[in-house]
């Protein structure tokens, strides 16, 4: 631990042990003076680590994710026509030859038709829920491009549909002013060899598969189709600000990291790798002419992209998938709190039913519990085979986005701090001469001693931000203890600090 975590560290101490010294309770020979050695703590990001031979990106690199916020997560594709979730193909074992015919009018009512496809309209929903950003599913696991895949073996929505869904959406993220994410996954159900990459051991599968030799070659060609499509979308689709991977796995068994010998999420790939990518669809390091691996091809084509850890390179990023609360402290890099909103990720019917949703009163809990941590808030919608977003999906995240708005402030480009949350009771962020105090709902009492601040500091007015209501401030040195506060019971709520002076 270096001085500087040492000191934050010995400061969260000191500065419980005070909070509860205000409430005059566990030690009574400790009075507020005696805290002066604590104080604020501004948030900083760890500094980038190298992995793989490729550095974190540096904390400028970052400043629009921190800034932003709140992201809204897409999952689409073809199975939004069974609507059993994206992982169905997979959960049935429908083979390859059969799952296809979803992208074709011989499926009927479950026909990926993307008739009502129109991303403008999706960007409005990202906008009225708060969102600055959106991540959308260009491949999920089915193996079913919604962009111009130009690999051989490709299955995409330029030829069931002769449209590139991906670059529609594009467009429509850039023309709306969201900054551009996408979603892919390394592997492919539509290649028996991902079970089964040395053709010589087929992990246990619902396809049916079983050892055979030709599966080395054929996983060779399910990564050949992962570079390639990289290509693709790192260079067709002009500046893509953010790249959330998934499945860097294989046969659905042991971790990201555990398969990255095989995907080669490195800067190069190594010569003697026994799943050589053909040339053809690799790219050079300009400076020295080695072949690129899959991380060094993105960040050669994308230099300020923000990428995940799922490929099993270390990531920019971290992530924190599910409805698990989040707790603990704030985090040393930007980690996004990914959900979706109603049973799986892609279009299923509870989308369409407000009260099998998560309830707008969690939402903000989650943001909130975000936001105290250095945290984002990716949140899921799963649009229909036809390209609509639920009404009622709308509707909910719309409830959720105009109390974001009534808070706006309390949100965009906050940092974390300057104190550590305390776990389902309160924690902080900051701008310029503003504390915001988030009340998260299990906080029941009208008095808060804070930590201390650091010295110099003065509380000139505090009040709730969207309660409207005035609170009462006693600040003795560094110590300050708030009164007359109104925390309704599993509620969230603002209460704004305003400083002397800037932190
Ligand atoms: C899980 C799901 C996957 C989904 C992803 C989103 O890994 O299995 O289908 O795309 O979460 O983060």
């Amino acid at each position: 631990m270096n001085f500087q975590r040492l000191l934050f560290v010995a400061s969260l101490f000191i500065g419980s042990v005070c909070t509860s010294a205000a409430y005059g309770s566990s030690n009574p020979h400790l009075s507020a003076d005696d805290c002066n050695v604590s104080g604020f703590t501004r948030y900083k990001m760890s500094a980038p680590k190298t992995d793989y031979e490729v550095k974190q990106q540096s904390d400028s690199a970052m400043q629009w994710m921190h800034d932003a916020k709140i992201g809204m997560f897409i999952h689409w594709g073809l199975y939004a026509g069974p609507a059993r979730g994206e992982w169905n193909m997979n959960n049935k074992g429908i083979m390859p030859e059969e799952y296809r015919k979803l992208a074709y009018a011989e499926s009927g009512d479950q026909y990926f038709d993307a008739s009502l496809y129109n991303p403008k309209l999706w960007m409005d929903v990202a906008r009225s829920m708060g969102a600055r950003y959106t991540v959308l599913t260009t491949m999920h696991h089915d193996g079913y491009a919604l962009f111009d895949s130009h690999y051989m073996n490709a299955f995409s929505s330029r030829q069931t549909l002769n449209r590139d869904l991906v670059r529609e959406y594009v467009d429509a993220c850039r023309n709306s002013g969201m900054r551009v994410g996408l979603y892919k996954t390394l592997i492919n159900w539509r290649y028996p060899g991902y079970y089964d990459v040395t053709g010589t051991d087929c992990k246990p599968n619902k396809f049916g598969y079983t050892t055979a030799a030709w599966h080395k070659e054929n996983a060779r060609l399910m990564k050949e189709e992962l570079y390639s499509d990289t290509r693709t979308l790192m260079t067709e689709y002009g500046k893509i600000d953010m790249m959330f991977w998934d499945g860097g796995w294989l046969a659905e068994q042991g971790g990201d990291r555990d398969a990255a010998y095989f995907w080669e999420s490195y800067k190069y790939v190594e010569p003697d790798n026994q799943w050589q990518v053909n040339p053809y669809f690799l790219d050079r390091d300009e400076a020295n002419g080695k072949w690129l691996g899959l991380i060094g091809m993105v960040r050669k084509h994308q230099p300020d992209i923000l990428m995940n850890p799922r490929t099993g390179w270390i990531g920019d990023y971290t992530c924190d998938e599910g409805p698990k609360p989040v707790t603990g402290k704030i985090r040393e890099r930007i980690q996004e709190k990914c959900l979706t909103i109603a049973g799986p990720w892609g279009y299923s019917p509870a989308m369409d039913d407000e009260s099998k949703m998560i309830s707008v009163g969690q939402l903000k809990r989650y943001l909130a519990d975000c936001i105290v941590r250095g945290m984002n808030f990716l949140i899921n919608v799963g649009p229909d085979r036809h390209g609509c977003i639920p009404e009622a999906t709308s509707r909910h995240l719309a409830k959720f986005g105009s109390w974001v708005d009534g808070i706006a402030e309390a949100v965009y480009a906050t940092s974390a701090g300057p104190w550590q949350p305390v776990d389902g009771k309160y924690g902080f962020c900051y701008k310029d001469n503003r504390i915001y105090i988030y009340l998260l709902g299990e906080y029941t009492s009208d008095q808060l001693a804070l930590p201390a601040m650091d010295k110099g500091y003065r509380v000139r007015k505090a009040y709730a931000l969207n309660g409207g209501y005035k609170v009462s401030v006693k600040q003795k040195g560094q110590m300050v203890t708030l009164g007359g506060l109104n925390p309704k019971k599993d509620d969230v709520e603002v209460i704004v600090l305003e400083l002397n002076k800037n932190i």
